[in-house]
């Protein structure tokens, strides 16, 4: 029995062409494994603080006061417990303003944590979570990134594969719906849909 951990981060659920290649991804993965365990996080709707102050000693492994500073530090641990136990992370990441949702950046400042996740060594940090663990990442963008002009203004999956690379995730897949703002948006949606969900095979 595998152990996923899913963060939902689009503003617009209904709709949302990065929530549908969750859910179908989700379905099959369900399909094949009834007794799978999902954690859900939805990020929009019920967003992360921002980083108090208080959390800084636990950032840096110092001593945690009772108080702001162990709430903050409790926070951190349980995110980054879930991040632990999970086989499986799917990241669903709308493109906003070229890069990830903010309130996925908040849940990034939360897991990673020097000491905990990763750790600085004489050859540059190193990743401490166990390695072995898939991130799939589920993109969707009103343009088109992955090639033509608009390409150097992605600073969402090269982001990504170094921000989740730092804490040992280096197992990244992508999968982008894009162009959802564009007049083939239909056909790209159904096509990245169907991507997702085979990357449950
Ligand atoms: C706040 C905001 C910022 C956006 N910024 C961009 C952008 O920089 N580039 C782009 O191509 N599309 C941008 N979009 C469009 C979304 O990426 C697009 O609607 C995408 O389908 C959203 O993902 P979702 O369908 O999973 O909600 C933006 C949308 C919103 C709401």
């Amino acid at each position: 029995m595998s152990q996923l951990l899913v963060l939902h981060n689009s503003l617009n659920p209904e709709n949302s062409a990065s929530r549908a290649m969750t859910e179908a991804y989700l379905a099959q993965v369900r399909a094949a494994d009834p007794a799978v365990r999902v954690i859900e996080r939805d990020l929009a709707a019920d967003p992360l603080p921002h980083l108090p102050p208080a959390i800084l000693p636990a950032m840096f492994g110092q001593t945690v006061q009772p108080g702001p500073e162990a709430q903050a530090a409790a926070l951190s641990d349980r995110l980054i417990a879930e991040l632990e136990q999970a086989d499986v992370i799917v990241l669903g990441a709308p493109l906003y303003n070229f890069t990830i949702p903010s309130t996925l950046k908040a849940w990034l400042d939360y897991v990673v944590r020097s000491g905990r996740t990763f750790r600085y060594t004489e050859a540059g940090p190193e990743g401490l979570l166990p390695p072995g663990k898939r991130v799939l990442v589920f993109t969707a963008s009103g343009g088109v990134y992955s090639q033509g002009p608009a390409a150097a203004l992605d600073h969402l999956v090269p982001y990504l594969q170094a921000v989740l690379g730092m804490i040992g995730l280096t197992q990244v897949e992508v999968v982008r719906a894009e162009g959802m703002a564009l007049p083939e948006a239909q056909q790209a949606r159904a096509q990245a849909i169907t991507q997702a969900a085979r990357l449950a095979a």
